[in-house]
């Protein structure tokens, strides 16, 4: 008995070490943890249950019968993140570079399915070569089996993705279909074709980091919610954000105990808002003024400023928070703002979190750059993700709410629950100006006559009394009872029942 537990400990050991010890320093010298220690910080102590430490591949072609490492490159199972099950792989990039073959994608799509069966999350490190090269099309195979296990579980049990080395080729496009892509600063990149092929093919010169980088990816292309200095930043920050999400679609996001009051009051936002209505001033405050302990969790805070999304907590439970911002771009929805939006709050649907929308927007942003882009066509995600949305929706109009983008942000007739504005709340189909000059062409060489009706226009559109006298606002609220009337009313919603009409799937305008 003793022999069989000594040699259990030796294959053990060999496991541990994935590609020995050699390529365990490499991995450390360019600053980055290997697959089992990153599963260490990722989880609670002493949680992790592995699976398939044995597992080898069945490749004999290129001499690859002599390269079996057990595990064969990436490390799974499941274990818990402050005592909540979740299922985890971790790519090990000592042996053979983290690359996939047929049985490294086996392991993958094993904790997918379980994950699946027992709805809880799925969280993928990524640090791999991509494709298996010697194993030909039996590790793309490998690939489109994962795939489609992203697509199944899409909407089923959340899927975040930490990528914390190279993800290359079609490997990206798993990690694409996930709900969350988060990248480690210098050591990660994500692209479809690299540097080399970009060179030969469209003649521009870019490194490996400005072309897929983390910098890149959460500032310029918006593939990656947030980046991070270093691994155990990364994982920290995952298991912060794993206490705003449910395990599944068939859960209620987790509670936590608040000591926050849920009626307190905040003077200081009755003079958050300017007296004058163009000039800017920061959501964020709003934001970190309402949530509990003004806990804000922020995605993507560097790619479409001019809408902030992001998780916070209200009496203990989880909202997710859609704000325009009117600091950028005077809080104009353009392309990125309305697509990054609109993914959220299709997140937030999913997995029961209530949403809260805060509004200050002049509109879509005008001009041939929008036009050509297909603004038509992305405004459109935005306002088709808010009107299939069944969970609790509470809006909070601060200042402007023209036109389309009124409608968009969680209006009344995009079945909002409970729409509150402030009393310095605008809400009319544009501007005074641009309403005046329309609609008084005839008068606009006389300044005199222009200005009384630009005041005439202000005195009858530019406040919140026109729509409340409708009730497409509930109410018009002082700035600084916002918490407790957001808290009240997302208790009054708890048990919020709406369902949408039976179809394989509606269209969204992709
Ligand atoms: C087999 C691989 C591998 C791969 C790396 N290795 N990638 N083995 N298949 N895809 C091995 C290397 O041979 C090496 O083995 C070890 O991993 C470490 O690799 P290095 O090159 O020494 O590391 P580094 O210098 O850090 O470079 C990392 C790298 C490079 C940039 C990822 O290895 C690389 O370019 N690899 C090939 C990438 C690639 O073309 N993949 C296919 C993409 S297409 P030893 O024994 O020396 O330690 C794809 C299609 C997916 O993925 C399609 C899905 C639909």
């Amino acid at each position: 008995m003793h022999e069989i537990i000594r040699q259990l400990e030796e294959k053990r050991e060999k496991a541990r070490l994935g590609g020995g010890q050699k390529r365990i320093d490499s991995q450390h010298a360019k600053g980055k943890l290997t697959a089992r220690e990153r599963i260490e910080l990722l989880l609670d102590d002493g949680s992790f249950e592995e699976w398939d430490m044995f597992k080898e591949h069945r490749c004999t072609d290129f001499g690859m019968a002599s390269e079996k490492v057990p595990g064969d490159g990436v490390v799974i199972g499941y274990g818990t993140i402050n005592g909540r099950l979740v299922f985890v792989f971790s790519q090990d990039f000592t042996v053979l570079g983290g690359s996939l073959s047929e049985t490294h994608a086996e392991k993958i799509c094993k904790v997918m399915d379980q994950a699946m069966k027992v709805g809880a999350p799925v969280i993928g490190l990524n640090d791999s070569g991509g494709a298996r090269i010697q194993e030909g099309v039996a590790s793309l195979g490998g690939y489109a089996d994962v795939f489609q296990r992203n697509v199944m579980a899409s909407g089923v049990v959340p899927q975040i993705s930490l990528i914390m080395g190279p993800c290359a080729g079609g490997a990206v496009y798993s990690p694409a279909m996930t709900d969350f892509i988060f990248m480690v600063k210098d050591s990660s990149y994500m692209f479809v074709t690299g540097p080399e092929v970009v060179k030969t093919v469209t003649h521009e010169e870019v490194t490996a980091e400005e072309l897929g980088g983390a910098m890149t990816h959460s500032s310029k292309s918006g593939v990656a919610d947030l980046a991070f200095e270093n691994d155990v930043e990364a994982l920290m920050v995952i298991r912060r954000m794993m206490s705003f999400i449910p395990g599944s679609n068939r859960e209620k996001p987790p509670m936590l105990p608040c000591v926050d009051p849920a009626d307190r009051l905040d003077m200081s936002l009755d003079t958050l808002v300017p007296d004058n209505t163009n000039q800017p001033y920061d959501m964020k405050e709003l934001i970190i003024k309402m949530v509990d302990d003004s806990d804000f969790f922020e995605l993507q805070p560097d790619y479409a400023k001019n809408i902030i999304i992001g998780f916070g907590r209200m009496e203990g439970s989880p909202v997710g928070i859609v704000a325009n911002q009117p600091l950028v771009l005077a809080g104009c929805l353009d392309i990125k703002s309305s697509i990054k939006a609109a993914r959220f709050v299709r997140f937030c649907d999913a997995f029961n979190i209530p949403v809260v929308t805060l509004v200050d927007v002049p509109g879509f942003m005008p001009g041939t750059g929008q036009e050509y882009g297909g603004i038509i066509k992305h405004g459109a995600k935005l306002l088709y993700a808010y009107a299939e949305c069944t969970v609790p929706k509470v809006t909070i109009i601060t200042r402007k709410a023209y036109g389309g983008a009124y409608d968009v942000m969680s209006s009344k007739h995009l079945r909002g629950d409970v729409n509150l504005a402030w009393p310095t709340a605008e809400i009319a189909v544009m501007g005074p100006k641009g309403a005046v000059e329309i609609i008084f062409r005839e008068e606009k060489n006389n300044p005199e006559k222009i200005a009384e009706r630009e005041a005439e226009y202000k005195t009858k559109f530019a406040n919140p009394f026109v729509a409340g006298a409708r009730g497409f606002i509930d109410d018009v609220i002082m700035p600084h009872e916002t918490r407790k009337r957001v808290c009240r009313s997302l208790a009054m919603l708890k048990d919020k029942e709406l369902e949408n009409p039976w179809r394989k799937h509606g269209n969204i305008p992709l």
